[in-house]
């Protein structure tokens, strides 16, 4: 594998400070239109490709519609597209935008080793290309990377299932089920080895027992637990097996997710199974502040989710793009961490964080949800 998993978690914590003073003053829409708005002269004409991976998820149509704004509010003209999670259909999409004299293109890949022919006919037409919360591998013809710390939001995952189990005393045995995401996402393995890395020496010492055997013995072998394009219904159906192979004289205590919309497949089969929200109900992760999602955990089926603001990850593109029109240099913040199997790739590394029961307000505090969105 050619990243250090330490070595991006030690750059997020030497980054930890710079980033959120970033994201305090970039979380406004107003904020990033004064920040990018010195683009807006070369912008006019100017075409910028979106391409997204798929509708189906909150979280991309998020994405893509504040990103969308932001551009439009800088001047630009933008294509933005989703590709209903099939890759040649992304392939076309960039294939288009690209005859459509695009300047900018920027990816939320589906495979992320997949693009690459797409990409040497956009190098060659002079096209940059920033790649959007997903690295896109094995090509020297991406650009610059945006993200959030897909490692940090591993260990946060596996920190909180620490943490309520009591591990770190020495508290166990737990049964426990991991799970991990699309195999074709780079961002996956990310994720998985984040969790990993905090879980696994428990496994090994015997505090967290998993009956299923689906227990990657390494961070590398993760893709065996991975549910291709992260489908809530394919969760549901392998949380059903699991409880119905190994779970007939014993309970689940700790399912680890490494995303909202697997949680909620995951939680479907719970509730099937006679899981009710209580103290025995197990600890269960996420990822995205989705909001069915959040109004699991304010019902108890659900236990935490990592909140990646997308609205900050829009605000850093948006002015990367306009950066690279207006021929300046492009802020970057991790020069090192990121390598495509080709290159290094600047990026731009954002900031996660924890939401629980008792912090939900983080999220109508800032505005991402109104109260009455969480029926509050
Ligand atoms: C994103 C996650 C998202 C997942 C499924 C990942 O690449 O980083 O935020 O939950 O894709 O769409």
């Amino acid at each position: 594998m050619s990243l250090s998993w330490r070595k991006v978690a030690a750059g997020v914590v030497g980054l930890g400070l710079m980033v959120s003073s970033v994201a305090a003053c970039s979380s406004t829409r107003s904020s990033t239109s004064g920040s990018t708005s010195s683009g807006t002269a070369a912008a006019s004409d100017t075409l910028i490709g979106i391409a997204m991976p798929t509708k189906s998820l909150e979280r991309w149509n998020r994405d893509g519609a504040h990103l969308e704004e932001l551009l439009k509010a800088d001047g630009f003209k933008t294509s933005l597209q989703y590709a209903d999670n099939k890759v040649d259909q992304q392939i076309t999409q960039l294939q288009n935008m690209i005859n459509q004299g695009a300047k900018v293109l920027v990816i939320a890949s589906i495979d992320g080793t997949a693009l690459g022919p797409v990409l040497d006919t956009a190098a060659a037409a002079g096209i940059k290309v920033i790649a959007y919360d997903r690295l896109i591998n094995k090509t020297p013809n991406v650009d610059y990377y945006a993200t959030f710390d897909n490692y940090g939001v591993g260990k946060m995952q596996g920190q909180y299932i620490e943490k309520a189990l009591g591990l770190a005393d020495g508290k166990g045995p737990f049964n426990l089920e991991p799970f991990a995401g699309s195999p074709d996402d780079n961002n996956a393995k990310f994720f998985f080895a984040g969790a990993w890395d905090v879980l696994n020496p428990y496994v090994q010492k015997g505090q967290l027992v998993v009956p299923s055997g689906k227990a990657p013995k390494t961070d590398d072998d993760w893709a065996s637990i991975g549910i291709q394009g992260w489908s809530s219904d394919t969760a549901q159906s392998e949380m059903q097996n699991r409880l119905n192979s190994f779970y007939t004289d014993k309970k689940v205590n700790v399912v680890l997710s490494p995303n909202d919309s697997l949680a909620l497949g995951i939680a479907q089969a719970l509730q099937g199974a006679g899981y009710a929200p209580g103290d025995s109900y197990p600890v269960l992760t996420g990822q995205d502040a989705d909001k069915a999602n959040v109004l699991n955990i304010l019902a108890g089926k659900q236990s935490m989710t990592v909140w990646k603001d997308t609205r900050q990850l829009g605000d850093q593109v948006a002015k990367m793009v306009s950066e690279i029109v207006s021929g300046k240099d492009v802020t970057v913040n991790d020069t090192t961490s990121y390598n495509n199997g080709v290159k290094n790739v600047p990026t731009y590394l954002l900031d996660p964080q924890v939401v629980t029961k008792d912090t939900v307000n983080i999220l109508t505090d800032s505005g991402f949800y109104t109260k009455a969105d969480l029926g509050q």
